[in-house]
């Protein structure tokens, strides 16, 4: 019995082993007989052979192949294979460790728009005389220094090229010149110090991101003359050349850099830019507006990151403010526009810091009401002073006539104050003579005083005191003119009052 057990778990053993290195065997033949799979997308006839550690390409491929997915592999050169294919329009071999030349079979590509050499082992690019119709070129992620100044006249066709992440510190004057259809320039990760100045007549975006640029000048971008965009953020520029010529450009990325001044001559020559950003430099001094005054199409600006100091709250941070934040606003994040220094205006707003300081008093969003109760109030006041006038008028004005005269020189010692100023003007002398809130408005207007006051002075019999008796010090001296006042000035009341009874 035991023996019998021992057998079947023995067999058992035996099949499941069997079984299993069948498995293993025939997964072992797929992978040598299909290490690559062909399949179709938009059209187009995939040959996938990328991920597995290949040192060389299988036989028996799909040559027809119009897509070549190569990467992440072990090529050491282009396998020998690819001269039998024909109809690659994209052929991508990033991840290897490729440091050859391109072949010159690629030439009989006449449809390859696509070369991916990313992320390989190039530290120069020299290329052969043959012509290649790649339009799009990614050679980012290599090691390379030199390029040879002829390097691109062998891809008359170059649109887009990706050179970014690697240790190219200068370029040739004439590397893109027979580019002519060059559009795209990936430059960004490498070790520039200066913005190349090649000569691009069609490129329209350089991206110089990361490159350790600390200096633009001011004919840096003088070759491009299409150039629309360029990325210079994240780079090492301290100052900003006056006059920066292009009369392409459209946008500017000078984020991440240790700028710290704007003149009105920084963005003079660039009359189309249209977007700016600034982010994360060193700027204190709020701009002012003068520095965009040749930049009309300015719709889109980026100050985030500057630690801006209000001291001494010029003007500037009002204007400025109202430029970037007015309808259509250029600044989209407000809330970036807030002071740093000096500590009590820490994280306000410009606008809140210039309010403060200036205006005080006024809360912190200036009151519409109050505004509009202190208009009430001046209209009231002159609505009223004007039926009261229509009223004196109305009732017979012989009495009237002399008596106003003397009180108006009286109150505002032939200084002409403005009506409101004198109804305020008279409330300190309610002392000597207290008329009410609505005799004084009744009282005659300061405009006709000066008409008849010679025949007051005459009356009164000082002639020679007339200039003196202007002050409103002298009047309140003289005692006995006060009284004569309180005298005169019966007769008005009674007559005033009368006419409103009526
Ligand atoms: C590939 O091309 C080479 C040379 O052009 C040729 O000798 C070879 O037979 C071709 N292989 C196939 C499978 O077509
Ligand atoms: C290029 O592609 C077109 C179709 O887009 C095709 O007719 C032509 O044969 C291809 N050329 C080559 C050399 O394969
Ligand atoms: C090239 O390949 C890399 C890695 O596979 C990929 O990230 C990149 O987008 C490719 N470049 C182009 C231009 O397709
Ligand atoms: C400028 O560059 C920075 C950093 O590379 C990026 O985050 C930002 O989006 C760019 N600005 C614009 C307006 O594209
Ligand atoms: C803040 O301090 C400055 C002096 O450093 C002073 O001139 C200014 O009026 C102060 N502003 C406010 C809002 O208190």
């Amino acid at each position: 019995m035991a023996s019998d057990v021992l057998q079947s778990a023995l067999s058992i053993w035996l099949v499941i082993s069997l079984v299993s290195a069948g498995v293993v065997r025939r997964q072992a033949d797929d992978l040598d007989e299909q290490p690559c799979t062909t399949y179709m997308v938009n059209g187009l006839l995939h040959l996938d052979c990328s991920n597995r550690g290949l040192k060389d390409l299988p036989d028996e491929l799909d040559y027809d192949a119009e897509v070549l997915l190569l990467s992440n592999n072990n090529f050491r050169s282009f396998p020998s294979q690819l001269e039998n294919f024909t109809n690659v329009k994209a052929l991508d071999l990033s991840g290897n460790h490729l440091n050859i030349p391109i072949p010159d079979y690629l030439e009989k590509w006449t449809n390859l728009t696509t070369l991916n050499l990313s992320n390989n082992l190039y530290d120069t690019w020299i290329i052969n005389a043959q012509k290649y119709a790649v339009k799009i070129l990614d050679l980012s992620k290599n090691k390379i220094s030199i390029i040879d100044d002829r390097a691109f006249t062998t891809m008359p066709q170059l649109h887009y090229l990706d050179l970014s992440e690697n240790r190219i510190y200068d370029l040739p004057a004439e590397v893109f010149a027979e580019a002519h259809h060059l559009d795209t320039l990936i430059l960004s990760r490498n070790y520039f110090s200066d913005v190349p100045a090649f000569q691009s007549p069609s490129l329209r975006s350089l991206q110089l991101c990361s490159c350790q640029v600390a200096n633009i000048n001011v004919d840096s971008l003088a070759g491009m003359g299409s150039l629309l965009e360029i990325d210079l953020s994240m780079n090492q520029l301290e100052s900003l050349p006056d006059n920066l010529a292009s009369y392409t450009l459209q946008e500017l990325n000078l984020s991440y850099n240790s700028i710290n001044t704007l003149t009105d001559g920084t963005f003079s020559s660039l009359p189309h830019l249209a977007v700016l950003d600034l982010r994360g430099n060193e700027f204190r001094d709020v701009w002012s507006t003068s520095h965009f005054a040749s930049n009309p199409f300015l719709r889109e600006v980026h100050v985030k990151g500057n630690r801006w100091s209000c001291e001494g709250f010029s003007v500037n941070l009002l204007l400025t403010y109202e430029f970037l934040t007015k309808e259509p606003p250029k600044v989209f994040d407000i809330k970036s526009l807030i002071c740093y220094t000096p500590s009590n205006v820490t994280q306000m707003s410009w606008q809140q810091a210039y309010i403060k300081t200036w205006h005080p008093m006024e809360s912190n969003t200036p009151s519409f009401t109050t505004m509009a109760v202190l208009v009430g109030i001046i209209i009231g006041v002159v609505i009223t002073s004007c039926v009261c006038r229509g009223l004196m008028a109305v009732s017979s004005p012989t009495p009237i006539r002399q008596q106003p005269e003397t009180t108006v020189l009286n109150l505002n010692g032939g200084v002409p104050q403005s009506r409101v100023e004198s109804v305020v003007l008279r409330v300190p002398l309610r002392e000597d003579l207290p008329p009410s809130y609505d005799e004084a408005l009744l009282m005659p207007r300061l405009n006709s005083s000066f008409h008849s006051l010679p025949d007051f002075v005459d009356e009164e019999e000082e002639p020679r005191n007339y200039r003196r008796s202007r002050s409103i010090g002298d009047l309140t001296e003289s005692r006995p003119r006060m009284g004569d006042r309180r005298s005169l000035r019966r007769p008005v009341e009674i007559h005033t009052r009368i006419t409103i009874d009526e």
